[in-house]
């Protein structure tokens, strides 16, 4: 076992869950070739922990995150793959603290023995949204950031452009979606991969109430209290895409669960609106 783990064996338990995830979306075909990434603030797992790092790469970022100085993440690497991910966390990913002025970090484990390992190329969207996550003071430490076939293809679609249409074609396929994503998915236009356009798209998503978003023509992003429930929210939504996409291929055009039948689940499981 890694020294670190010896030294805070609540990681461990971490970076299982994180391997576990990491296979799921490679079964699933949502993360091809080194398409998706994750982050997990660790700060809260490490405190009261003399942990035993390995080593100290600093690195500057291109806009500061004060509030999030002197937080530790576990981020996965720029073109990794999560499918290696999921057998080797230490080589795939890295543990980094950001500066106590949030203007850059410092990598003090994993990252392989590569000199050239970077976290994520959309490392700007995973510390806006840990910043928001800290700002609102959520128990949320997860951003998971995959590329879901099915929901991917439905935001090629026209009328599927808008909120309203997607969340209301989305929750009219099975009655689990209104359950777990009540207040549906967000959307950020197309936008460069890894930009910060794309990192504040992300953000005014959330602001608009969403837990989960969908990049245009890219991939779905969302947050939970550890990866599993992360993965449970696109889970969801994803399957929900698959049966919509099952009836339109049979030349159906489902009209799904009235407005009336949504409106009984919101009551009956005292759902948000
Ligand atoms: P990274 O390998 O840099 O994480 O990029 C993958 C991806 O999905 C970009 O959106
Ligand atoms: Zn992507």
């Amino acid at each position: 076992m890694s020294e670190l783990y010896l030294s805070c064996p609540p990681l461990a338990d971490y970076v299982e869950e994180i391997s576990e995830v990491a296979g799921y979306l490679w079964q699933k075909g949502w993360a091809e070739c080194n398409g998706g990434n994750l982050s997990v603030d660790i700060s809260h797992i490490l405190e009261g922990h003399e942990c035993r790092f390995e080593k100290e790469e600093h690195r500057g970022l291109d806009h500061t995150y004060s509030p999030l100085g002197g937080h530790y993440f576990l981020v996965t690497g720029s073109g990794y793959r999560f499918r290696d991910l999921a057998r080797n966390v230490k080589d795939n990913a890295c543990i980094l603290r950001v500066d106590n002025d949030g203007s850059g970090y410092t990598i003090v484990w994993g990252g392989g023995n590569s000199p050239n390992f970077r976290p994520t190329s959309e490392f700007a969207s995973h510390l806006s949204i840990h910043k928001l996550l800290l700002d609102r003071g959520s128990d949320e430490r997860v951003v998971l950031h995959t590329h879901p076939t099915e929901l991917i293809a439905l935001t090629h679609f026209p009328e599927y452009k808008s909120e309203s249409a997607i969340n209301r074609a989305l929750w009219g396929m099975l009655p689990e979606v209104k359950v777990i994503i009540p207040c549906g998915v967000g959307i950020v236009p197309y936008a460069l991969p890894g930009s910060q356009k794309l990192a504040e798209g992300t953000i005014d998503a959330f602001n608009r109430g969403h837990s989960v978003i969908l990049w245009e023509m890219h991939g779905c992003l969302a947050t939970g209290k550890d990866a599993i429930e992360a993965f449970d929210q696109i889970d969801t939504l994803n399957k929900a895409a698959e049966i919509l996409l099952l009836c339109r291929a049979a030349g159906q055009h489902p009209s799904g669960i009235s407005e009336v039948q949504l409106k009984e689940l919101v009551k009956a499981f005292n759902l948000k609106e």
